[in-house]
């Protein structure tokens, strides 16, 4: 669906002010304007979209209600027949829950370290919001750069909420991630005599953002994959973690599998486990689109919660500014920061500027929140909902005509599918679910407080404070991976194969439930969001 006369007519305002703002940069908010955008327009503030956790080794932290929800659900596994005494379907070293970036990273580190490892993903292999990041990872690998500097801009955009050690461990792997990804064969933008080219993100100091053109994440998935199938470890698809196995000690000794092809349960024991099942943006919170993959539905949480595993930061999710919200087959779908990084900027329906356009994601979404909501300066769509302007022909004004099919080839492609050609029309756009910041805590070796129970990637928490800066989370997934699958292997070298498999730790669970009246039945992990099911 091309955009309306109505629109074109609104659109002439974009036209008639973008000269005006070539090369000139909106000035930024000073700290009490940022935090008075947020406390009032952040989904994270709004209060009845919270409440706190019934049960649990966190009982009583506040989450977002639909977290919360699936947090306070029985185990699927409950009253099933599970023989956990028989020789187990799979017996590994390390066992690596999820098939991302996290998992594949993990696994290749474990491998070599010696471990008989086996990723099980839900899905697909490289069916994960790794897949489908776009604009770049972060590291500071560039004369003007340090990871000190690196380190203080994750904390800044963090609101200094991140646990040190995770955030100095994210800058100090990352210019040892850039080349670990290159030698294995990611094909990073350079310029002609081999240096790497570098841009800015919301909240960067340097521009050290490493980008693919806009398929960064899809580039790096391609390259983990086949690094893990060359490598000749096990990944078995289709099946989804329905719940973690302990030993006779407490300690993560495995996990039940549900088989979705043929809806048997199948055991897997292990000497240790790595939860790297993502994200859950397909939880939906507040009714949000969402720019994650299908099964971003927070089961390595709720799977490590109710093995005893604490969490951090379970209340704050990252809503991305430029989430597509017209045509309306691309409502959610992300549009990367890699526009803004390249000078697209924001205008309300008067062609005016609004927010300056490297602002932190959390400050710009709540900004943009704040035009259509508050000052009604939004852009009404056809659909009923209102947007604001990405004025991305600004790029190429900017920058010089072709900019955009270079360096935005996938934007360029998903917009001109229904008509809108970007490099001559402004995007439409609104906040969407991006991101969940917290997750559950870990160490600097991705250890959580569950013996023998690690996680990296979004299901983790702690490294990003509360606002995650874009391009750290490409980085954090093979930080974190590589440093859970190194300690992984070797706590596996000392351990005996696990004795006592059992599910207590569920069924106590679900007990707790009964008596705390919480969870009206509900189970969970939901595995794929309700519209999916058949
Ligand atoms: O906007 C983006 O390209 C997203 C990147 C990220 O979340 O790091």
């Amino acid at each position: 669906m091309t955009y309306t006369p109505q629109l074109r007519e609104l659109m002439k305002k974009v036209e008639e002010s973008r000269a005006s703002r070539v090369g000139v940069n909106y000035p930024r908010m000073t700290p009490e304007e940022r935090r008075d955008v947020l406390q009032k327009f952040h989904p994270d503030y709004i209060v009845d979209g919270f409440r706190e956790i019934a049960v649990g080794v966190d009982k009583g932290a506040r989450m977002p209600v639909e977290m919360a929800d699936v947090f306070e659900a029985k185990s699927r596994v409950s009253g099933t027949e599970l023989d956990l005494t028989a020789d187990p379907d799979y017996d590994v070293d390390v066992l690596i829950i999820g098939g991302g970036g996290a998992g594949a990273s993990a696994a290749l580190d474990a491998h070599k370290a010696g471990a008989n490892v086996m990723i099980a993903t839900k899905l697909r292999f490289g069916d994960a919001n790794t897949m489908m990041a776009q604009g770049g990872i972060q590291a500071a690998d560039k004369e003007n750069d340090t990871p000190a500097i690196h380190y203080l801009d994750v904390l800044g955009g963090g609101r200094f909420e991140n646990l040190p050690e995770l955030a100095r461990a994210l800058v100090m792997d990352a210019p040892l991630v850039i080349k670990w990804l290159e030698d294995m064969g990611t094909m990073f933008d350079k310029k002609g005599d081999g240096t790497m080219i570098t841009i800015h993100g919301g909240g960067t100091s340097r521009k050290r953002m490493h980008a693919a053109r806009d398929y960064t994440g899809a580039e790096i998935m391609r390259t983990l994959r086949d690094e893990v199938l060359n490598q000749g470890i096990k990944v078995v698809e289709f099946s989804a973690a329905a719940e973690l196995l302990l030993d006779s000690e407490g300690r993560a000794a495995g996990a039940v599998l549900l088989n979705l092809e043929t809806e048997q349960y199948e055991i897997a024991r292990a000497k240790t486990v790595i939860i790297a099942t993502g994200g859950s943006g397909r939880l939906h919170y507040r009714g949000f689109p969402t720019s994650n993959h299908y099964g971003a539905t927070a089961d390595g949480l709720i799977l490590g919660y109710r093995a005893g595993a604490k969490t951090i930061y379970a209340d704050s999710i990252q809503y991305h500014p430029t989430g597509g919200a017209y045509p309306p087959q691309l409502l959610g779908l992300l549009v990367t920061e890699k526009t803004r990084g390249l000078g697209a900027t924001p205008l309300n329906i008067k062609g005016e500027q609004f927010v300056y356009h490297l602002e932190t994601r959390d400050v710009a979404s709540s900004a943009i929140i704040r035009e259509c909501e508050e000052r009604n300066l939004g852009v009404p769509l056809p659909t009923g909902i209102t947007a604001v302007w990405l004025d991305s022909p600004l790029i190429e004004l900017t920058h010089g005509e072709g900019t955009v099919e270079r360096q935005l080839p996938a934007m360029l492609r998903q917009f001109q599918r229904f008509g809108v050609d970007i490099r001559k029309e402004p995007m439409l756009i609104y906040p969407t679910l991006h991101y969940q910041n917290g997750g559950l805590l870990i160490d600097a070796d991705a250890r959580s407080t569950v013996e023998n129970l690690y996680v990296a990637g979004e299901a983790a928490g702690g490294i990003h404070g509360t606002n995650r800066l874009m391009g750290n989370s490409l980085l954090d997934i093979i930080v974190f991976g590589r440093r859970a699958g190194r300690d992984a292997a070797a706590k596996s070298k000392d351990m005996a194969v696990p004795a006592g498999l059992n599910l207590e730790h569920a069924e106590a669970y679900n007990k707790a439930l009964e008596e705390s009246g919480a969870g009206n039945g509900r189970v969970s992990p939901i595995l794929l969001p309700h519209y999916t099911h058949r």
